[in-house]
């Protein structure tokens, strides 16, 4: 994206990158990233950069956590590996599971199913909730309602539950038994609504209409982000996702939060649920369970699900499901540092405050460029969505979009692009002044649109 390259051509010949096209990086290599110290990043040639990316949604507690590294080092010398099927374990890894525990208490959630990251969580969720009702007898119970615009990873099963078609169409037939409802995003939607608490409402009301559409008895599980992320950052109205929780529990349907972002503060609060008070039946999270500094995710349960699973007696029961690094132990350890550090340091308060700030420069930056459609956020998720013109919403061109990113990059700060927006995820230990030099960055970049 940046004209003058911190690449040489070699950077892309035998590397395909994740969500890009593979000519695309060849005529136009990436940033190589050389180091990054606190929420520091350096490149290649030098140049400093402020994360505002926190590497994916994931340092949190920025790049310089050493007790999150020195628990890697020191797990690397007692034991680097050994699996957890069926007969092993690993003190770490039983130690994070009731450190979890804890930690989602108020969410109610009790046991730890431990896997390689958030595709992994979601994938592994819709098989737990599959296979919940088939221990109470509810065979007919398999499918699974989601939100347009949302972002459950890319396993087969998370992208069926994918809102964007980005993710979906190059891979389709998808998994059957798939149901999508609008999201309560008041920027865009079928209803032309534009109050948060009506669109959430209506929303509410057409998840019901497609339950009873589908027949309650053959659903299995609705999942959705508290916040969504990867989509734009769309925080729903505060009433919405109780509501959902209500009309599931009408309905025998389990919800899964799905909080690979939100999981550990990011949202402004803990989790994504409580930050509206809801208790989900099962709960996806991943990246900041180890400040990204080692791919683990992790399914909580709630009692009530545990309950049905310990106590079956037929095979309906076994979890045929699991990942050769489940439970991995040196995985295990940096998830406990990293949850001590984020316990210490309460990261969401600091979230919070500086969400608030942030939100309040972006909306600033929205008074003085046109192109800046919409601001959005919660926590340390923001979003400038950028458009041509703001009556019609054309989204803005991507060689416009390009140039904001290269010039806020050169001004100082990494900002993630995703379609026609400006995805704004700092590590959530940024101090005042750092919301201050992204917003002086941003402003540059977007002058140069
Ligand atoms: C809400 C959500 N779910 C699932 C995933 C997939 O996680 P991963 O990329 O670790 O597989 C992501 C990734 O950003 C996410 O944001």
């Amino acid at each position: 994206m940046l004209d003058s390259r911190a690449a040489s051509p070699s950077t892309a010949s035998h590397l395909w990158y994740p969500m890009a096209h593979p000519a695309e990086m060849l005529a136009h290599p990436p940033i190589v990233l050389a180091k990054a110290e606190g929420v520091m990043l350096e490149d290649q040639t030098g140049h400093r950069s402020l994360d505002a990316v926190g590497g994916l949604w994931c340092v949190n507690l920025g790049h310089s956590c050493e007790p999150v590294k020195d628990a890697i080092r020191e797990q690397l010398d007692i034991l680097p590996f050994f699996n957890a099927f069926r007969g092993t374990s690993n003190e770490p890894a039983i130690d994070l599971a009731a450190k979890l525990a804890e930690f989602f208490r108020p969410e109610g959630l009790t046991r730890a199913f431990f896997t390689s990251g958030g595709s992994d969580s979601v994938d592994t969720a819709l098989r737990l909730a599959r296979q919940y009702h088939k221990i109470r007898g509810q065979h007919d119970r398999v499918k699974f309602i989601s939100l347009k615009k949302a972002y459950h990873g890319t396993h087969f099963g998370g992208a069926s539950v994918n809102g964007n078609a980005n993710f979906r169409r190059n891979y389709e037939p998808l998994l059957p038994g798939c149901f999508h409802i609008p999201c309560p995003w008041p920027y865009r939607n079928p209803f032309n609504e534009t109050d948060p608490q009506r669109l959430a409402e209506l929303c509410a009301a057409l998840l019901e209409d497609e339950i009873k559409f589908q027949g309650a008895d053959t659903v299995a599980a609705f999942i959705m982000e508290p916040v969504l992320g990867a989509g734009g950052v769309i925080p729903p109205h505060d009433s919405f996702m109780p509501m959902v929780k209500d009309i599931c529990t009408r309905h025998g349907i389990l919800l899964i939060a799905d909080e690979v972002i939100t999981g550990f503060g990011r949202a402004g609060a803990p989790t994504g649920s409580r930050l509206y008070g809801v208790q989900p039946d099962l709960l996806c999270t991943a990246k900041a369970l180890t400040n990204g500094y080692f791919p683990l995710g992790v399914v909580m349960i709630a009692e009530q699900v545990a309950q049905a699973f310990e106590s079956n007696k037929d095979s309906f029961g076994a979890i045929g499901s699991g990942y050769t690094y489940s439970a991995h132990p040196v995985g295990a350890a940096a998830g406990l540092a990293a949850l001590e550090q984020i316990e210490k340091l309460q990261v969401w308060v600091n979230a919070a405050e500086r969400g608030g700030e942030l939100l309040t420069s972006l909306r600033q930056l929205q008074q003085e460029y046109a192109i800046v459609g919409d601001v959005r956020g919660r926590g340390l998720m923001a979003c400038l969505e950028l458009v041509e013109d703001r009556a019609s919403k054309t989204p803005i061109a991507k060689e416009r979009i390009n140039r904001v990113f290269a010039q806020t990059y050169r001004s100082g700060v990494m900002v993630r692009i995703s379609g026609n927006c400006v995805i704004v995820s700092p590590p959530l230990v940024i101090s005042a002044a750092d919301v201050q030099t992204i917003a002086a960055a941003l402003a540059r970049g977007l002058a140069a649109a």
